[in-house]
């Protein structure tokens, strides 16, 4: 990966993140990606501070599920930097982002139905009993994975009476947990979730979005992609906000309201027209004005 422009133009780089000077953990600049004549993504900046909640909202097809997943290693931009804790990274493709400590809750492809939930925490890192057995036949150690599948679970305050049950006799709700917790359990450095709540009724999107609380509070960044804008102020720390391809603002539940959100999201105000503090993506801005 590389810019196709020099750093030179880039200006200061604090024009949205307003955060005391740290770094970010995560952190994209001009990140660029093609499908034939789309440009789903074009020139776009992310930035994930420490410990926070970070919501990504857009109007559909602005690009948010591309950027997320150049930020999860599943999209290979065409250009741009991504950053983890200030270092240069590249991911060619999910694994290597999850080996950095990246995990992902996609909406749709969470869990692994006909499993049961010990086995759906450990999808893909089972683990092996220990001698011959786990080394040459590759036995899985059920009794430890259930064990910790339950610890993960209750200690995210997940409430779940078996793990030995399979996860399609959960609700949604618990099925996303389930997904969540997955992503807490491994995560070392952030989660994204990309629309976790958006099949799931009023009590089950509470539960997710305790839990998301209960990820952040244990330190753990979280990326959230939401469309429902009462969740998104009342989880989110900051509020990203994506357009044609490209972050235009970030903002937060303090300094602008819901409809300053939607106002800017759907391209009815300029950034800089609403809100208390402005905090809008002020390069970005001028590029697509055409004054950078
Ligand atoms: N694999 C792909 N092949 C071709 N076009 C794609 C592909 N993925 C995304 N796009 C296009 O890129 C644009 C951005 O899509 P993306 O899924 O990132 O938007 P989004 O903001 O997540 O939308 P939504 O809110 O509907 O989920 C869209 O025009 C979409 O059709
Ligand atoms: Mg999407």
């Amino acid at each position: 990966m590389s810019s196709t422009t020099g750093a030179g133009d880039r200006g200061p780089t604090t024009t949205t993140t307003t955060t005391g000077g740290a770094t970010p953990v995560l952190e994209g600049r001009r990140l660029s990606k093609s499908y034939g004549h789309v440009r789903a993504m074009v020139d776009a900046d992310f930035a994930l501070m420490p410990g926070e909640i970070l919501a990504v909202i857009g109007d559909n097809g602005a690009g948010k599920s591309t950027l997320v997943k150049t930020l999860s290693g599943a999209v290979v931009p065409d250009s741009g930097e991504l950053l983890l804790d200030g270092r240069p990274v590249s991911f060619r493709s999910p694994i290597e982002a999850r080996a950095q400590g990246i995990e992902t809750v996609y909406q749709d492809l969470a869990v692994a139905p006909a499993l049961d939930i010990a086995s759906n925490l450990f999808l893909g890192r089972e683990v092996r009993r220990s001698g011959p057995l786990g080394g040459l036949l590759r036995m899985v150690d059920a009794r430890s994975m259930r064990e910790e599948a339950q610890h993960q679970l209750d200690s995210l305050g997940v409430r779940i009476p078996d793990v030995r049950q399979p996860v399609e006799s959960l609700s949604g709700g618990q099925r996303q947990s389930v997904a969540v917790a997955r992503a807490a359990a491994f995560g070392t450095k952030l989660v994204i979730m990309d629309e976790p709540t958006a099949a799931l009724g009023v009590r089950e999107s509470g539960m997710v979005l305790d839990l998301i609380r209960r990820i952040s509070a244990r330190g753990l960044p979280v990326v959230l992609i939401s469309h429902n804008m009462p969740h998104v102020f009342d989880i989110a720390d900051r509020i990203h906000i994506h357009r044609l391809g490209r972050r235009i603002a970030v903002i937060s539940p303090q300094t602008h309201t819901m409809s300053d959100a939607v106002a800017i999201m759907t391209g009815a105000v300029e950034p800089d027209e609403v809100g208390g503090r402005s905090h809008y993506d002020e390069r970005a801005h001028r590029r697509e004005a055409g004054t950078a």
